[in-house]
């Protein structure tokens, strides 16, 4: 098993290209088993869900051909089984698109039950509610989703929670049925209106992504023959950015949307840091103690769970107490242990957290409790006095480009470590 050693501290300064973004890559991936044809993507990010999803499609049929790094071409002309390894399926949460993806292309589909981060609870109840109500038949037993229908029927789905797989799942589900669906309090993530765009770009008929009612007039067949460039990574960008301020450091972040970072720039001017938008890059710098500050995670465009971890290690090293309010994923504080094996004082109970300021944090030897707590803790370790030892790294190769090289671009001192 890998591990990450880093010694700190270090202020980070320099540029950083954010690469494509994982969780539109792998909603992208499967939505092009709706095309009977070739597509391009270009901006894959090179990381291990990608391959674990190109791995998959090969097994249904798809072909896939490596053009560069970064960029593929997918014949989904021919497939050839509806059944998703339940081995492979199980190891990770996207799995589940391949459930509205085959259901709208064949008509049928079985999967296993979606692994993934363990953030606590993760139920899939209003896919299937949305799948239901286009008129498929949905089982889940003995560890895996079955769903079958005969023929997709636009009709009007209304999402009891804002959830981000189950609206780009009613929309893969959409976008070959009969007539118009329209989704109600559908969220509005910008890797949503980017898996609209792709699939538009294809010849679908999808408008309002992007807005919490968006609406799918069915078409009979998407083509291929396009190619397609996948959004830069929100939350990629967002962790560089507040690698940044916790480091006390100056990063140009190149390759990124600004307004997708709207809130975690407000969040930073708050706590005072500076923020400057240069249209296609932001530049963030920082040269004292950040101040205390409340922080809640809400849907997009409110302050992204996907950042928690990453502000948490800011706001420990604040002037003040601050407090995190986790409203989205029931277990997504199992990091400020490990930060607290640092020095931090954080005392977390269910959704909520208090965090003690402390002057600073020292190195230690920890464990990536998942994704985004994994890039945390990399923050932290380069922040820290003396040397880090980050264990369990398999979880941030899920969704992080090369992030130890493009830290080592910053000045840190990091090294993988092959044990
Ligand atoms: N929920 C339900 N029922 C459902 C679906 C969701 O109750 O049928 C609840 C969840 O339990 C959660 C809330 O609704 O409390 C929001 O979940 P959502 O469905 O939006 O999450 P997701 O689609 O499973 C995606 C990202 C996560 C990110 C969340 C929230 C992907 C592959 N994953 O998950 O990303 O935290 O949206 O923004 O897109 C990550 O990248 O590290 C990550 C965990």
């Amino acid at each position: 098993m890998d591990k990450l050693v880093i010694s700190g501290p270090t202020r980070l300064k320099g540029e950083v290209t954010i690469s494509g973004a994982k969780n539109a890559a792998v909603a992208i991936l499967p939505a092009t088993l709706l095309i009977e044809g070739v597509c391009r993507i270009e901006n894959l990010p090179n990381i291990s869900d990608v391959k674990m999803y190109c791995k998959i499609l090969e097994t249904l049929g798809a072909k896939i051909t490596w053009l560069s790094e970064h960029e593929i071409e997918i014949d989904s002309s021919n497939i050839s089984c509806t059944q998703a390894s339940i081995d492979l399926t199980s190891k990770f949460r996207a799995s589940y698109y391949l459930l509205g993806s085959l259901l709208g292309r064949c008509g049928q589909a079985e999967v296993g039950l979606p692994g993934g981060c363990n953030l606590g609870a993760r139920p899939i109840d209003q896919h299937i509610k949305a799948f239901e109500a286009l008129g498929a038949k949905v089982e889940v037993a003995q560890g895996k989703i079955t769903a079958k229908v005969k023929r997709l029927i636009g009709t009007s789905i209304y999402m009891d929670i804002v959830s981000v797989g189950a609206t780009i799942n009613a929309i893969l589900a959409a976008v070959l049925a009969d007539g118009t669906t329209t989704i109600d309090n559908a969220a509005k993530e910008p890797h949503i209106v980017d898996v609209a765009n792709f699939l538009n770009t294809m010849g679908a008929d999808i408008r309002g992504a992007g807005t919490d009612v968006i609406k799918i007039n069915g078409v009979k067949k998407l083509h291929g023959n396009t190619s397609y460039s996948v959004v830069p990574d929100q939350i990629e960008a967002g962790t560089f950015m507040l690698a940044a301020v916790a480091s006390k450091g100056d990063i140009t972040i190149k390759n990124c949307i600004p307004e997708h970072l709207d809130c975690i720039t407000a969040k930073i001017v708050e706590i005072g840091g500076t923020v400057e938008d240069y249209g296609d890059s932001i530049r963030v710098y920082m040269n004292k103690r950040p101040t205390k500050a409340t922080v809640k995670t809400l849907p997009y465009p409110g302050y992204p769970t996907d950042l928690q971890p990453q502000m948490g290690v800011v706001l420990s090293m604040a002037n003040g107490t601050s407090m995190i309010h986790e409203s989205i994923w029931e277990s997504r504080f199992q990091y400020t242990a490990e930060l607290n094996k640092m020095g931090a004082k954080i005392t977390a109970q269910g959704k909520s957290a208090v965090f003690e300021g402390v002057s600073e944090l020292t190195g230690a030897p920890i464990y990536a409790t998942d994704l985004r707590a994994g890039a945390a803790l990399i923050i932290a370790g380069i922040v820290a006095h003396g040397d880090t030892q980050l264990y369990n790294i398999d979880h941030i190769d899920r969704g992080y480009e090369n992030i130890e090289e493009k830290f080592r671009k910053l000045g840190a001192n990091i090294q993988r470590v092959v044990e």
